[in-house]
């Protein structure tokens, strides 16, 4: 078993060049689909859910090589293939493939996605969406079984900005006859790598990273070479890291205007904060003070962060309250952090966080990818150890995380641990 040990207490300083971002990266490794010619992607972070994303793309006969840092992917040739449901239940974007593979076969079987268990997490606005261009589909257990002989572009309504929806249906529409308008759209900085991306493809997309996107549909799209830009959440993760152990850490490479949110969160509560064309920088001299947090669509404050905030507001002086509006039951760092010393309880979809002075370094499980990153966070500020186990979250979506730590100071390794033998 591998668990992350970590010693706390020493605050984290310097400078952190941030991976690519994993969220990107899978929007972008289902619409590749779409090309009908070799692409090339640089800076992809080698993280297990891209690693279970190739192995569904090579399913659909995708030839794909590391060449040194680059991705080369090649869909010229595709085939059709069932994947099983072991293997879309592993990603929740596995279901992104859905549109592409029908842009280009005309036809798809493709069972229901899975992903972290932070809610219900439904794929109906996609289903919509692609019913509308045209697709019928139907269910056989959890099997979708969907044909679209031809899609034709329309004008969609998005009863919330799913950043998902909004990626599947541009993608897909980029292959759609004639014109697609999608409202409601998600302004997500995902969603517009996505059309960089899809542009650089040749599709023809305006409008992305507003709630308008319009998409004129062609014929076919070509390869391209593509850079992904750093992982946001990531980035927010480190700035955290300073502000939870009163450090000083610059991120590197990274869009100061993808911080707002969780920057100005910091100053209100009493952190430092500094921004150059590609970096943010935040330190903390002293115990941050209470807030509230409310998580929003983009330009909100990301849900993705709320988790590692909430472990940096169990340590501020007085009361804090994050209202988590995305998901249902994004929770699962709550009881754990406890463990440690945190006076946290939740009422609905609020935590509300009494502050404390000390965190206690102690054995925790993570149960998602985001609670993971907040029990790290916990434990480079806790007096003592601290040993986070079910470190396959963590591995979904942070590249090299111990490593980047280790790098600004922190005190973490990764161990494998002995399987315990079960009593008899
Ligand atoms: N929703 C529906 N119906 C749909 C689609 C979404 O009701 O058809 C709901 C969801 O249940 C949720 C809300 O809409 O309550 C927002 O979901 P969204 O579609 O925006 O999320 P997603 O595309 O499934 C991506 C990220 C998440 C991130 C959200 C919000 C990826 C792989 N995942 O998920 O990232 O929380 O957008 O920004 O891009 C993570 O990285 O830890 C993670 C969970």
């Amino acid at each position: 078993m591998t668990v992350l040990r970590i010693e706390g207490g020493t605050p984290l300083s310097g400078v952190v060049d941030v991976p690519g971002s994993k969220n990107a990266s899978l929007a972008i490794l289902s619409s590749v689909l779409l090309a009908s010619g070799p692409v090339t992607l640089r800076n992809v972070p080698r993280v297990s859910d891209v690693f279970i994303k190739l192995d569904l793309l090579r399913g659909y006969g995708a030839k794909i090589d590391w060449e040194g840092e680059n991705l080369v992917i090649d869909s010229s040739e595709l085939v059709d293939f069932e994947p099983t449901p072991e293997m879309t239940r592993l990603i929740r974007t596995s279901f992104y493939l859905l549109g592409p593979i029908l842009a280009r076969l005309g036809r798809a079987r493709l069972p229901m996605p899975g992903g972290c268990q932070i809610g219900a997490r439904p794929v109906d606005y996609h289903l919509k969406g692609l019913t509308a261009m045209g697709a019928k589909i139907d269910t056989i257990g959890e099997m979708y079984v969907v044909d679209a002989p031809r899609l034709v572009g329309t004008e969609i309504y998005l009863d919330f900005p799913s950043a998902g929806a909004t990626q599947h249906l541009m993608a897909t529409a980029t292959l759609a006859e004639g014109i697609t308008v999608i409202e409601n759209a998600a302004m997500e900085p995902e969603v517009t790598s996505l059309a960089d991306f899809l542009v650089s493809l040749g599709a023809r997309i305006e409008g992305a990273g507003t709630s308008t996107i319009t998409i004129q549909g062609k014929e076919k799209l070509t390869g391209s070479q593509f850079f992904i830009p750093a992982d946001r959440l990531q980035a927010g993760t480190f700035l955290l890291g300073a502000a939870i152990t009163q450090g000083d850490v610059t991120v590197r490479g990274v869009l100061p205007e993808h911080q707002t949110a969780v920057v100005n969160k910091l100053r209100e509560a009493g952190a430092k904060a500094s921004e150059g064309p590609d970096w943010v920088r935040v330190s903390a001299d002293r115990r941050l003070r209470g807030i509230r947090v409310k998580t929003m669509p983009y330009p909100g404050f990301p849900t993705d962060v709320q988790q590692p905030m909430a472990a940096v507001l169990a340590m501020a002086d007085g009361l804090s309250t994050v209202n988590e509006t995305i998901y249902e039951s994004r929770t699962g760092h709550i009881g754990e952090l406890n463990r440690m010393g945190a006076k946290m309880t939740i009422e609905g979809r609020t935590t509300i966080i009494e502050g404390v002075a000390e965190l206690q370094g102690a054995k925790v499980v993570a149960s998602d990818l985001r609670a993971g990153a907040a029990l790290v966070l916990a434990g480079l500020a806790a007096k003592g150890v601290t040993e986070v186990r079910n470190v396959h979250f963590i591995d979904r979506g942070y590249e090299g995380l111990e490593s980047l730590l280790t790098h600004l100071g922190g005190r973490i390794q990764r161990i494998q641990e002995k399987e315990p033998i079960p009593l008899a």
